[in-house]
């Protein structure tokens, strides 16, 4: 079985890691999908966050990382995925991944959405967090995989 883990991982936190290792587990082939929407500004470009993905995922055999810059659904069509695996923090992710999941149903009927319950340990990180702290100076080394502290690092200095 395939399944895709899309997100827009700006940063991959140790949330989406943990995600991704349960996936992995129960699944042939993850495909870590690196999202790209034009309208959205992000803080790392489409090639850091897919750069940082991969090294964070280095260890895990069975996960593959991509991007994609359309809709979902066109990506599962394309490479003949049936499921979408999500991460549900708290009662506050719901409704938007139920909007999300419905959504992604009628545009593509066969597509199911998987989620995951986070681990509570990291139920309060999220990316915008951390980028918050990292800009600010703070410590997200609890939060994130140690190539996103050395991208934190190097951006905060060319910039
Ligand atoms: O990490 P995020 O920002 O919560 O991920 C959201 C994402 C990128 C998975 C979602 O916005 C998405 O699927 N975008 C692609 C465009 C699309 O298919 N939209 C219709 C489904 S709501």
């Amino acid at each position: 079985m395939k399944a895709m883990y899309p997100g827009s991982f700006d940063p991959i936190t140790l949330g989406h890691l943990d995600v991704i290792r349960r996936a992995a587990n129960m699944v042939d082939t993850l495909y870590v999908v690196v999202m790209r929407n034009p309208s959205k500004k992000y803080f790392f470009t489409t090639e850091e966050r897919m750069k940082l993905v991969k090294e964070s995922t280095r260890d895990i055999e069975n996960v593959v990382v991509d991007m994609h810059d359309g809709l979902l659904v066109d990506y599962a069509k394309k490479m003949g995925i049936n499921v979408v695996i999500r991460g549900l923090r708290a009662v506050t992710d719901f409704e938007f991944e139920l909007q999300m999941a419905n959504a992604n149903r009628q545009l593509l009927p066969k597509l199911e959405t998987v989620f995951f319950m986070t681990d509570e340990k990291y139920s309060f990180i999220s990316s915008t967090l951390v980028r918050e702290v990292a800009t600010l100076g703070g410590d997200i080394s609890q939060w994130v995989p140690k190539p996103v502290i050395i991208a934190f690092k190097d951006k905060i200095r060319r910039d």
